[in-house]
């Protein structure tokens, strides 16, 4: 009895000395080839990438955040790899998407970025569920990246502002009331949400919804009845023309009041 446990005593020491001291043994604390700190540009795992620059304002894991979802299927079946890529390289002027890569003044290579668009894809994209769904394009004039990015930027014009007024009545005035302003959803048409969107990011919107916080996609406002190209179209153009209405009003106000301090 006693032998025996002479034996499993020394054993176990011998155990806890190999521990200790040997090639694979870990102390605890320390950190696996995994935690080890890195310089910034060597990360190269996606799911690090992610969290450190994205998920503040995309949401852990892509979603639930203040920005879009980006784990959405029906999302990255929209986007175009060329379009992620710009967004996070060059970012969105004007809005809260910031500028990523090094050349525009971020700090993630251009080997960062590729991972990130390619992460996204692998661990997110269903494209089999896209099968047979005729998608809208991406950008209002078919490129593959969008060339109405930045608010700053003139969009070219493909939507029609007045005629997304009757656009707006058919499908959105339901949830966020007869002028945008107001409905069970609340407003769209606040300037201080229109003044930080590209009309991308509106586009964006429209087509893809946002499943996380229960927005319909373009099929699934009026059930049974998918907004057309055109109205798709008509309809961004309708919200952006509010925000540059509401550029106007501001101004105006101003000058006036410099006139009653004279
Ligand atoms: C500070 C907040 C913030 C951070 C951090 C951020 N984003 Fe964004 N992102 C936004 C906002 C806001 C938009 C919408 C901009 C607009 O109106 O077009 C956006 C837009 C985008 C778009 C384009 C969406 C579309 O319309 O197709 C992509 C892609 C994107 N972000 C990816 C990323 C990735 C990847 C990261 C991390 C490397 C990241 N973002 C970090 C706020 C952020
Ligand atoms: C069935 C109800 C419903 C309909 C119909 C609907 N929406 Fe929404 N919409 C929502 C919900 C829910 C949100 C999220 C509100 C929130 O932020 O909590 C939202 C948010 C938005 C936002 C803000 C998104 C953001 O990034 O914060 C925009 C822009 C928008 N909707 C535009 C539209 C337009 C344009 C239409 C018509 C083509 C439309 N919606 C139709 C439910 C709806």
């Amino acid at each position: 009895m006693i032998a025996r446990l002479h034996i499993g005593l020394a054993a176990s020491v011998g155990l806890a000395i190999t521990m200790l001291t040997g090639c694979s043994a870990r102390l605890p604390g320390r950190p696996n080839e995994a935690e080890r700190w890195r310089a910034p540009a060597e990360i190269t795992d996606f799911n690090q990438l992610y969290t450190q620059n994205c998920a503040g304002c995309h949401g852990v894991g892509g979603r639930l955040g203040a920005a879009r979802s980006l784990n959405d299927p029906l999302y990255l079946a929209f986007v175009t790899d060329d379009a992620m890529r710009q967004a996070i390289s060059k970012g969105r002027a004007g809005t809260n998407m910031p500028a990523f890569s090094e050349q525009a003044g971020g700090h993630l290579t251009d080997q960062q970025i590729e991972l990130i668009v390619n992460g996204m894809r692998a661990h997110w994209s269903k494209p089999d569920d896209f099968k047979g769904v005729e998608l809208p394009r991406y950008s209002v004039d078919g490129s593959s990246t969008a060339t109405n990015n930045d608010i700053a930027t003139k969009a070219p014009q493909a939507g029609d502002a007045s005629r997304g007024t009757a656009t707006y009545k058919t499908y959105c005035s339901s949830c966020h009331g007869s002028n945008g302003d107001g409905g069970s959803e609340g407003s769209i048409v606040d300037p201080n949400f229109l003044n930080l969107v590209s009309d991308q990011g509106l586009r964006t919107t429209v087509v893809v919804g946002r499943a996380d916080i229960g927005k319909p996609d373009w099929r699934g406002n009026v059930p049974g009845h998918p907004m057309s190209a055109q109205e798709i179209n008509d309809v961004v153009a309708w919200l952006a023309a509010r925000r540059q209405r509401t550029n106007v009003t501001v101004s105006k106000v101003d000058h006036s009041a410099c006139l009653n301090m004279k």
